[in-house]
């Protein structure tokens, strides 16, 4: 932790000063300040000192720039936000935007309920998840959605329904909405059945990302092609990006401390002494080496945070 101090409140919520936004790829800069809130007030409070402040979810899948962010940074990590409730008879699920995705998994396979075991090996807290849509080949947060419910900028809250939310792939219309819970509806199934199905989505993904190393997992989104590719697909195709990344030949491409994972080359692994700056870096130079080899731009799912007067 730099500097942590609390010398100041929000409506009664503490505020750490320079504190570290913890992310996946444990480099980056800090939040000048950091808030806790612990229920919908206390978020409105914050809103109000700050109506443009950033909500970090698990970190899973952003990178912070190395001069930090000046918004107001909020974690949502009290009971009222990391609550799961479960309804094993309607198979309503409702999660609180800061309770862990793997953690919501589990419950429901534990309780029987089928559906989003799919989403199984995919760090995320429930809010990021349900912002970015969050998925794989098995699919995608959107698909067990129910309603979304969230505070507006004002302070406001609102509830949308799945398609009032907008999700599409890895995007979501939630925009500039802070996500406080998800309800999701699952169906029954067995226990044993389910953690079967979602102990084989670990070992597929363990056998073929770096999930040992420190990642945000893919870097770029998966690109739809203008035109055909030999050897990798037709017009109009969504095709892996860890593809043309790797047959543009970067695996263990390396800026700093940052590389390219020879294991799936949509994935930049950070060494201890990475910065933010490193992978930043990395994936420009991978987009410049994936354009010049296929003509194909790929777009980042990984989210960077840079405030304007940052250094
Ligand atoms: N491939 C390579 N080299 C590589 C990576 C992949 O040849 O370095 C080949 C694979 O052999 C396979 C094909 O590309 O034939 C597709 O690879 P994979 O099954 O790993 O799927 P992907 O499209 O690269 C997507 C998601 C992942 C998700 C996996 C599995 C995106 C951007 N990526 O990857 O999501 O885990 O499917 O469900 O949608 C993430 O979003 O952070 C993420 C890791």
């Amino acid at each position: 932790m730099t500097a942590a101090g609390a010398i100041e409140t929000i409506g009664g919520v503490r505020v750490e000063r320079g504190a570290k936004i913890p992310t996946w790829f444990r480099c980056g800069g800090a939040a000048d300040r950091l808030a806790r809130p612990r229920d919908e007030g206390e978020l409105r409070a914050c809103l109000a000192s700050d109506p443009g402040l950033r909500v970090v979810g698990d970190g899973a899948n952003l990178l912070v720039a190395d001069g930090g962010v000046r918004e107001l940074v909020v974690s949502l990590e009290g009971e009222r936000f990391t609550r799961i409730e479960v309804d094993e008879s309607s198979g309503l699920v409702v999660a609180g935007a800061g309770a862990r995705l793997p953690r919501v998994i589990n419950l429901c396979v534990r309780s029987g309920l089928g559906g989003l075991e799919t989403l199984a090996g995919i760090p995320a807290s429930v809010g990021g998840a349900a912002a970015m849509n969050a998925g794989g080949r098995f699919g995608s947060f959107a698909d067990r959605v129910e309603r979304v419910d969230a505070m507006d900028r004002e302070g406001r809250e609102v509830e949308l329904t799945r398609e009032q939310a907008g999700f599409g792939y890895r995007t979501s219309g939630l925009g500039e909405l802070i996500v406080t819970a998800v309800a999701f509806r699952l169906e029954r199934g067995d226990a044993a059945d389910l953690r079967d199905r979602r102990d084989e989505i670990m070992r597929t993904k363990t056998a073929s990302q770096p999930m040992r190393e420190r990642s945000a997992g893919c870097c770029f989104k998966n690109p739809t092609l203008g035109e055909a590719i030999e050897g990798i697909g037709a017009a109009g195709e969504r095709v892996s990006a860890g593809l043309l990344i790797d047959r543009a030949g970067c695996k263990g491409l390396m800026v700093g401390g940052a590389r390219v994972s020879e294991v799936h080359a949509n994935f930049v692994v950070t060494a201890p002494e990475a910065t933010a700056s490193d992978v930043v870096g990395l994936m420009v130079e991978v987009g410049h080496r994936v354009r010049a080899r296929f003509g194909v731009t790929l777009e980042p799912e990984v989210v960077i945070w840079r405030s304007e007067n940052a250094s």
